[in-house]
């Protein structure tokens, strides 16, 4: 039975059309509008959240296709007809649920609407402590990219101060944060982006030592050669494809892969061969594919770690946001175009009440 009184509002959702092959276009998303009880019905667990801010995200093209059952539940394929879903922010307006109350705030999965009715899981639903920081941020520095960086680098990678890091698409949500927890770490870091814009940035913002545009470069093998002459020690994978084959050719023996995600291949119907494999052997090279959310356990550890730096200014950090869910189709879309200069996100409600 509902509680008295309650209030139905109207809650705008993004819908997912049907299974994608190809690029994903805006047409895929379309805007739709239902609507949502204020109230959680009594003796429900649940809770009823308001969305702040939404988080785009490149595997979420990945749950754009038929479902398979060799990928595991955490990337279910959306569902047609339905919204689809990802990391949002959002603000809790009433819970059944015993460990959440009005008012507080949260990060984790939510539906891309305005209104989300959730049943929170432990380490996929994150109260926030820590809200003196911009709320957006945990889409992302402190959110799932943040621990995608801090996992992928610390745990996959095993830096040593001194080493040689490449990191693609790293002017991103991930990328900037993995080379600047590089360089925290006294390595010598090169990063590679789309467009000059995004080369300043890493240079002039973000500390990298070097950067190039990797679609500028006639000859990646020679780009990476030239940015280093004595190899990788560790490259941060984001974007798989021919950028791996030219990696491999400059990694040192025992170099280190962190296969964080290969955007250029999201979307290829056919997929890219890598090549120069045998060199893996030669060079005992390490490649280790890992999914952040296996890491979320320690979420607390990362905020211990990430919070103080983010205080003492020594991390920077650079948002592309995108105003209303009217914008989200687009602006998820145009990841896969390199639209976004920074972690791409988008501002549902900016109104706590
Ligand atoms: N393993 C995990 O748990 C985990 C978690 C989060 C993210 N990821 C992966 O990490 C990678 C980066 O994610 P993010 O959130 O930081 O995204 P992002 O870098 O903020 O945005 C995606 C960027 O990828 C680049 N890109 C798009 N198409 C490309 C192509 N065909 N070839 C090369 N680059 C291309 C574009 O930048 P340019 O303009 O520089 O091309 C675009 O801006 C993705 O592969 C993602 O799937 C993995």
């Amino acid at each position: 039975m509902e509680k008295m009184g309650a209030t139905v509002v109207s809650n705008k959702q993004v819908l997912f059309r049907d299974y994608v092959t190809g690029f994903p276009s805006e047409s895929d998303l379309p805007i739709t509008s239902t609507t949502v009880s204020l109230k959680i019905p009594a003796g429900s667990t649940t809770v009823l959240v308001k969305n702040l801010y939404l988080s785009c995200d490149p595997y979420m093209r990945n749950r754009m296709r038929k479902p398979d059952p060799l990928i595991p539940a955490t990337a279910q394929s959306f569902i047609p007809g339905k919204p689809i879903s990802g990391f949002g922010v959002s603000k809790v307006m009433d819970s059944g649920h015993q460990d959440y109350k009005e008012g507080d705030l949260i990060w984790g999965a939510v539906g891309w609407e305005e209104y989300s009715v959730i049943t929170p899981i432990p380490n996929l639903h994150f109260k926030i402590h820590h809200k003196d920081f911009p709320l957006s941020y945990y889409t992302g520095l402190l959110g799932m990219p943040g621990m995608t960086a801090y996992a992928g680098f610390y745990e996959i990678c095993s830096p040593k101060k001194g080493e040689t890091v490449f990191v693609s698409a790293a002017s991103g949500a991930v990328g900037q944060l993995v080379g600047q927890f590089a360089k925290m770490m006294g390595c010598f870091v090169v990063g590679s982006a789309g467009t000059k814009d995004k080369v300043d940035l890493l240079k002039n913002k973000f500390g990298f030592d070097d950067a190039f545009n990797y679609k500028q470069e006639k000859d990646l093998n020679a780009a990476l050669k030239r940015c280093f002459p004595e190899g990788i020690d560790i490259y941060f994978d984001n974007v798989g494809g021919k950028m791996v084959d030219a990696v491999i050719l400059n990694m040192r023996p025992h170099g280190r892969i962190a296969a964080c995600g290969m955007i250029s291949q999201y979307n290829l119907q056919i997929p890219e061969g890598v090549y120069g494999l045998s060199l893996i052997t030669y060079k005992r090279i390490r490649i280790q594919g890992f999914n952040a959310i296996d890491y979320f356990h320690k979420y607390s550890e990362f905020a211990e770690f990430v919070v103080p730096y983010i205080r003492q200014g020594k991390i920077t950090y650079v948002e592309d946001v995108a105003d209303g869910l009217e914008t989200a189709p687009s602006a998820l879309v145009g990841l896969f175009h390199g639209k976004n200069v920074g972690k791409q996100l988008v501002v549902v409600s900016r109104d706590l009440v």
